[in-house]
C-alpha cells in the first residue's frame, strides 16, 4: 500500500453500503489472514449506508467509537482497535483515533452492518492515517475487519476471489458489472419483527462448519460452476437463469450451516413463510419470478424484477411477523465524503 507525507489534519470521513451475498463466503482457509476457501458474488445496495469519521489526535493513546451517537465498548470496540492496530502498522503511527461511524439502517439485525461497517472504516482510517490505498488495497485491507466488507468497497455486481497465494495477495475484490447494468433488477428487504440477534458472529460460526460440516466439501465443489454460471446470467440480464442458481445456492448454504455440529439454524417460521411464498409465487407462474437469499440471519432477500415487484411486496407484507418490505436497488461503492487536508 503506498505511502504518503503526513498532512497536519488526520481526519478522514468515508462512507460505504452493505451488500448480499448471491454465493456466499463459508470458510476459511487462512483464520490469521481472512482467506476464504471459496469466491463470493455479491450486490451492494443502494439506500443504506455507514458514514465513518476517522481522526488520529496527536498525544492520544487509545482509540474511542462512537457507534450511532452511541460510545461503543466491549467486542465492538475491540474489533475497531484491532482493525486501526493494522492500519497504524502499515503506516508508521502511533497515535490513538476518535472514530464515530452512523449506520443509516439497523445495526447487527442482519443487514450486513459489519460489511459495510469495516468497509467504511478501511477507507476512513487508511485516508486519515496517510496512505492511499488503491481501490484494490482497500478492498485487501477491509477484509481483515469483516471478509464481506471486502466486497463493500465496490458497488454493483462484485466478486470477491479466492485466490490461491498463502500471502492472500490475490484475494480481494472487484467490480463485474456497474450498478447501472440491470435497472429492472430489485432486491425485497423482508426485515423480521423480533429477529433473534446473533449469539456467534459469522467469521466464528462458518469455522465451524468447516470443521464439522459433512457438506463443506460438497458445496466447494460446486461452487465455482455456480458462480461462473450466475456472472454469465447477470451478464445477460437474464432473470430465468439467475433466480433458480439464486436459491440453489441460498439452500446448499443453508444445508452446510444445518449440518454443522452443534447445528447453526439461522432461519425462524417466519423466514420459512417466506421462502415458502417466493416458492408458491413461482409455482402459480409457472417460472421463476423470484428468489430468495439470506446470510446467517433470519432476515430475507427477495429479488425479483420490476414488474413483479408490487405483487409480490403485496404478498410478503401480509406474511404475519414480517415488519417490512423494503425495495432497495444495486447501488455505489465505498467513497471519501471528506478527505484529509493536503
Ligand atoms: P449484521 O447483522 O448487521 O450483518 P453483524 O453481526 O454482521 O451484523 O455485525 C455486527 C457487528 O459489526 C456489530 O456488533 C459491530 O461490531 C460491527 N459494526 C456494525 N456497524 C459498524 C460500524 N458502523 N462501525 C464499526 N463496526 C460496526
Ligand atoms: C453469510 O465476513 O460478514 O454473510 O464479520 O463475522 O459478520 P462477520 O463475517 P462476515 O461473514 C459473511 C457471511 C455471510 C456470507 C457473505 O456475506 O458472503
Amino acid at each position: 500500500m503506498a505511502k504518503r507525507g503526513r498532512s497536519v489534519e488526520r481526519s478522514a470521513t468515508y462512507t460505504a453500503s452493505p451488500n448480499i451475498a448471491l454465493v456466499k463466503y463459508w470458510g476459511m482457509r487462512d483464520v490469521a489472514l481472512g482467506l476464504p476457501w471459496n469466491s463470493s458474488l455479491s450486490v451492494t445496495l443502494a439506500g443504506i449506508a455507514t458514514t465513518t469519521t476517522v481522526r488520529f489526535v496527536p498525544g492520544q493513546t487509545l482509540d474511542t467509537l462512537v457507534l450511532n451517537h452511541r460510545p461503543a465498548t466491549g467486542p465492538p470496540l475491540e474489533a475497531v482497535r484491532r482493525f486501526l492496530d493494522r492500519v497504524r502498522g502499515a503506516a508508521e503511527l502511533r497515535e490513538g483515533a476518535d472514530v464515530a461511524s452512523f449506520n443509516n439502517f439497523p445495526t447487527a439485525s442482519g443487514l450486513a452492518s459489519s460489511a459495510s461497517g469495516f468497509a467504511a472504516l478501511a477507507g476512513a482510517a487508511s485516508a486519515a492515517a496517510g496512505l492511499r490505498p488503491s481501490p484494490r488495497d482497500l478492498s485487501r485491507l477491509a477484509r481483515f475487519g469483516s471478509g464481506s466488507a471486502t466486497r463493500s468497497i465496490f458497488g454493483g455486481f462484485v466478486e470477491w476471489r479466492a485466490g490461491v497465494r498463502v500471502d492472500g495477495k490475490d484475494s480481494y475484490a472487484r467490480p463485474l458489472f456497474a450498478e447501472e447494468h440491470w435497472p429492472e433488477l430489485v432486491d425485497l428487504v423482508c426485515l423480521l419483527r423480533n429477529a433473534p440477534e446473533k449469539a456467534v458472529r459469522s467469521a466464528e460460526a462458518m469455522q465451524g462448519s468447516v470443521a464439522t460440516s459433512p457438506r463443506f466439501a460438497a458445496r466447494q465443489a460446486a461452487v465455482p460452476s455456480r458462480l461462473r454460471r450466475m456472472v454469465r446470467a447477470i451478464r445477460d440480464r437474464d432473470a430465468g437463469a439467475l433466480f433458480p442458481l439464486v436459491m440453489e445456492e441460498c439452500d446448499d448454504f443453508r444445508a452446510v450451516c444445518e449440518t454443522t455440529i452443534p447445528s447453526l439454524d439461522y432461519l425462524t417460521p417466519v423466514s420459512r413463510a417466506v421462502l415458502a411464498e417466493v416458492r408458491a409465487a413461482n409455482d402459480e407462474r409457472g417460472a421463476t419470478i423470484a428468489a430468495y437469499t439470506h446470510d446467517a440471519g433470519a432476515h430475507v432477500h427477495v429479488f425479483t424484477l420490476r414488474e413483479h415487484a408490487p405483487m409480490l411486496q403485496r404478498r410478503l407484507r401480509r406474511i404475519a411477523g414480517v415488519d417490512q418490505v423494503r425495495s432497495l436497488r444495486p447501488g455505489s461503492g465505498g467513497h471519501m465524503v471528506r478527505g484529509p487536508a493536503r
